[in-house]
C-alpha cells in the first residue's frame, strides 16, 4: 500500500450493519438523496452507451432510477440485473419497475457485491452510482476483480462515486471527519476513483471530475481489456 492508499479512510461497518442501515431509510431515501446526484448518476449511465439488446448489471441500485433508464436502453431484447445488499431497496426498486411496466426486463438480487451470483463473462456492461466508495480499502481491488470476472472482454464499467482526486476542499475534510466520528451513519468517503479502476487492470475510456454540491466526485468509463492470445 503506498501513501496515497493511506489517505483513503476504512470503512469500519460490518454488511450487516450496511444492510441494516440501507434497509431502515430505503423507504424515505429519495426524500433526501439524489435530488443533487441525479444530474451526475443519468451523465454515467448516458456515457456507458447502452445499446438494445444487451445485458447490463448494477450493483448498488438504491431505489432504482438508473435500473429504470438501463431497461428502457437495452430494450425487449435485453437484460438488466441488479444486485444490492438490501432488501429494503430491492422492495422499493422493484415497485418503480413495476410501474414503469420494465420488471419483465430486469433481474433482482439481494446480496453483497464482493461475492456475485453471476457467471463468468456474463455482461456488456456493469455500472456502479455512489456504491464502490462504500466498500472499505481492501475490498475496493477485490469488488473491481469480481466486476473484470463477470464482464465479458470488451465489455465497459460505468462509475460515479466521490473522489480524492480534486484536491482537499474543506467539504471533503468535512466529509471525512464525520466519517470518523459517526461510522456507523457516514459509511461514504472519498476515494481514488480512476486509479482504482486502472489498477484494477481496465483501460480508462473517459472521466470527468464533477462537484456534487461541492464534494469532489467522479465520472469514469473503463473497458475490460481484451486479451489477444
Ligand atoms: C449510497 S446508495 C446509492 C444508491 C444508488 N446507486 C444511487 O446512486 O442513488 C448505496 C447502495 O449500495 C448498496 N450497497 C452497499 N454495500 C453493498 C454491497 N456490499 N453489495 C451490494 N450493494 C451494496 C446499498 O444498499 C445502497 O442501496
Amino acid at each position: 500500500m503506498d501513501s496515497q492508499d493511506d489517505k483513503i479512510l476504512r470503512v469500519h461497518r460490518t454488511k450487516a450493519q450496511t444492510k441494516e442501515s440501507y434497509d431502515k431509510i430505503s423507504w424515505f431515501y429519495d426524500y433526501f438523496a439524489g435530488v443533487f446526484e441525479k444530474k451526475f448518476r443519468n451523465m454515467a449511465v448516458e456515457q456507458l452507451k447502452i445499446k438494445e439488446g444487451e445485458s447490463v448489471l448494477e450493483i448498488g441500485f438504491g431505489t432504482g432510477h438508473c435500473l429504470k433508464q438501463m431497461a428502457q436502453s437495452v430494450g425487449e431484447n435485453g437484460q438488466v440485473y441488479g444486485i444490492d445488499i438490501s432488501s429494503g431497496m430491492l422492495e422499493v426498486s422493484k415497485r418503480r419497475l413495476e410501474k414503469a411496466g420494465l420488471l419483465d426486463r430486469v433481474d433482482l438480487c439481494c446480496g453483497d457485491a464482493l461475492k456475485m451470483p453471476y457467471g463468468y463473462n456474463k455482461f456488456d456492461a456493469v455500472f456502479m452510482s455512489l456504491t464502490l466508495e462504500l466498500f472499505d480499502t481492501p475490498e475496493i481491488p477485490k469488488v473491481l476483480g469480481e466486476i473484470k470476472r463477470v464482464l465479458r472482454s470488451g465489455g465497459r464499467l460505468g462509475v460515479f462515486s466521490m473522489s480524492k482526486e480534486n484536491g482537499n476542499s474543506l467539504l471533503m475534510r468535512l466529509c471525512e471527519w464525520a466519517h470518523e466520528k459517526f461510522p456507523k451513519y457516514i459509511d461514504c468517503r472519498p476515494i481514488y476513483v480512476e486509479r482504482s479502476i486502472k489498477e484494477a487492470g481496465f483501460n480508462i475510456e473517459y472521466k470527468k471530475k464533477v462537484g456534487l454540491v461541492g464534494l469532489p466526485a467522479e465520472i469514469v468509463i473503463a473497458v475490460r481489456v481484451i486479451y489477444d492470445f
